[in-house]
């Protein structure tokens, strides 16, 4: 226990967030809220909270459900694997602990997906054991107020403020000590323009005294991000589509998705004529393309994912799409649960809209509102 983390707990008292996984000591409510917040900021986090707990109740309704059932919840939130780790973390609390979250670090620590905060943070809240949840948020609350100018991107400088964080812990309060952090961390102590002139510890922060707060947390390296680029071809035959579960370990696995075919730059339609994986897609049967969305960029954290989509239509299905895809109405695409980036054109976009609803028949024009056809 230190005089830093009775302060902290001191302002947090009166302070603290009135949020929903504080009114409860379920730790798999806990659990649930864990990974959604390592995924998302409080507010949108609320929304996921209330709607995944309401779809799945109890560890034992997660670990019954389907996965794309739990995926369709996921949704939005990013990081699949999170997700699926969740679903196979809660058949493991089914068959090796009897459908009961354990109470243990250790028997934490050892289910799928669960790593070291996150089995802190769900012991110290549910449990009151004795650990700091110590992530990203937490690096730069300790590095401020000591002064650790040791890259928090280098397991030196995590081993560092991991060995403060320990120190500083209150072990007979580790809940209420972790949840102040936390707090402190979202709402004061903030990567940018931190609340200084409200911080309780301000006065023993080698950052606020030293002009160093913009400095702190240092980082080593700068994010690296890829540029790629999707022709994603939404083929229409009769009123059915053309999808496939994504898998391997790449982004968006276990989402649902159209035939892609991936160019190392923009590319045209004459250009993608030529590709092997459009060869090997069509075989001799040429599709009538009718409309041709404009390139929509779409960002995730080390990608930036720029993307076409093409509506398309076959009088045949080639046999490379009835054995490799599954074939649906393409008005039960809301079913499957996929990318923000599909989903978002889906919705928005009249053309995608319209690629769901309407027959194709005799390849009609596609409305031209987007315009972008070649
Ligand atoms: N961020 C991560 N966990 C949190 C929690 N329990 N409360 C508020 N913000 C959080």
């Amino acid at each position: 226990m230190s005089a830093i983390s009775n302060k902290l707990i001191a302002w947090y008292e009166p302070n603290r967030r009135d949020l929903p996984w504080r009114k409860t000591k379920d730790p798999y409510a806990i659990w649930v809220s864990e990974v959604i917040l390592q995924q998302t900021r409080v507010a949108q986090g609320l929304g996921y909270y209330h709607r995944f707990l309401q779809a799945f109740p109890t560890v034992q309704s997660l670990a019954d459900a389907p996965l794309d059932d739990v995926m369709r919840v996921w949704q939005g939130l990013g990081y699949y694997t999170r997700a699926r780790n969740m679903h196979a973390a809660a058949q493991q609390v089914v068959s090796e602990h009897g459908g009961k979250m354990p109470n243990t670090y250790e028997q934490l620590r050892s289910l799928r997906g669960v790593g070291d905060y996150t089995a802190s943070a769900v012991g110290a809240f549910a449990f009151n054991i004795p650990r700091p949840a110590v992530d990203g948020n937490v690096y730069r609350i300790w590095s401020r107020i000591f002064g650790v100018f040791t890259p928090i991107d280098t397991s030196e400088g995590q081993k560092e403020l991991y060995q403060i964080a320990l120190d500083q812990l209150d072990r007979q309060r580790s809940g209420l000590f972790n949840q102040a952090i936390m707090d402190f961390g979202g709402t004061l102590c903030t990567p940018k323009n931190p609340l200084c002139g409200g911080c309780p510890v301000a006065d023993v922060c080698y950052a606020f005294r030293n002009n160093a707060v913009a400095q702190l947390p240092a980082k080593s390296k700068k994010v690296k991000v890829t540029n790629r680029y999707f022709a994603y071809l939404m083929v229409r035959h009769k009123s059915d589509t053309f999808i496939r579960r994504r898998d391997g370990n790449d982004i968006w696995n276990s989402l649902y998705e159209f035939p892609l075919i991936e160019t190392s730059g923009s590319t045209s339609l004459k250009a993608l004529e030529k590709t092997q994986e459009w060869k090997e897609m069509f075989g001799r049967i040429k599709p009538a393309v009718l409309h041709i969305s404009p390139p929509l960029k779409h960002t995730l954290s080390h990608q930036h994912i720029y993307t076409q989509f093409y509506i398309m239509e076959v009088k045949t299905v080639p046999y490379f799409l009835s054995t490799n895809f599954i074939r649906v109405k393409a008005d039960s695409m809301g079913e499957y649960p996929t990318s923000r980036l599909i989903d978002g054109y889906m919705a928005a976009e009249p053309v995608g809209k319209y690629f769901l609803r309407h027959e194709l028949e005799g390849g009609a024009a596609a409305p031209s509102a987007t315009g972008g056809a070649e």
